[in-house]
């Protein structure tokens, strides 16, 4: 099958149960952006609208589509526009069900780390803390905040930063490589669904 897009506003054609919008590219990585207000209010959140761009200088984004449910940008879009920084925290299969709790509509002054039961660890080079327990992290400086094209439904943009500062944890590094096993990455599938990337294997490019 197939369908124009402008057809099915909220890409759900005749046939399927619910919105194919997070079905269509799979698994994608979780970027647990850890922002803070210039009020100092730190907020934590999940996007799977997030990658990274450039190796060199080391560039990521993410990006947030919506509204925050009291109106106005989500905090995570606010808060680097205030501050114009974050933190990627790399999401575990062990820190899954955290990370899905931070995703809650919670109220704009409640510290959403602390409310998952996480301790922060201080940032270096950036206000945001990171998530102590996660294996990799990415100190990011905003260089720019692109308006995507938006619609009557939800308004979209991308954050990107620049990475000044990346933390490793001493446990996933095993013979001077990240031991990925030790990680468990975890992915996001369609729905409510994901993965957990433990199963690996090696291909050689050809050249
Ligand atoms: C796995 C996962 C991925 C998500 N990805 C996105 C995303 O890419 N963009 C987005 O706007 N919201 C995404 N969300 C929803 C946000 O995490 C949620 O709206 C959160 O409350 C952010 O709002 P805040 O910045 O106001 O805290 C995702 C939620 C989950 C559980």
């Amino acid at each position: 099958m197939h369908f124009v897009v402008d057809d099915h506003p909220g890409l759900r054609p005749p046939g399927f149960k619910h919105s194919l919008y997070a079905c269509l590219v799979t698994p994608r990585p979780i970027g647990w952006m850890t922002t803070v207000s210039a009020a100092g209010v730190l907020n934590l959140a999940p996007f799977s609208f997030f990658n990274l761009i450039a190796s060199d200088p080391l560039c990521c984004m993410y990006c947030v589509n919506g509204a925050h449910a009291s109106g106005g940008p989500k905090d995570s879009l606010a808060n680097v526009r205030e501050v114009g920084e974050f933190v990627f925290n790399l999401c575990t299969a062990e820190l899954g069900p955290q990370m899905n709790l931070t995703a809650a509509n919670s109220p704009r002054d409640i510290d959403e780390m602390a409310a998952a039961g996480l301790e922060a660890a201080a940032s270096i080079a950036v206000r945001p803390p990171r998530v102590k327990a996660s294996p990799i992290a990415l100190e990011c400086k905003v260089f720019d905040i692109v308006d995507l094209p938006s619609s009557e439904r939800t308004r979209n943009a991308m954050v990107m930063g620049r990475v000044e500062v990346v933390h490793i944890a001493d446990e996933v590094v095993v013979d001077g490589m990240i031991d990925f096993e030790r990680i468990r990455p975890l992915g996001r599938m369609g729905y409510n669904d994901y993965a957990v990337a433990d199963e690996l294997f090696t291909m050689v490019r050809p050249d």
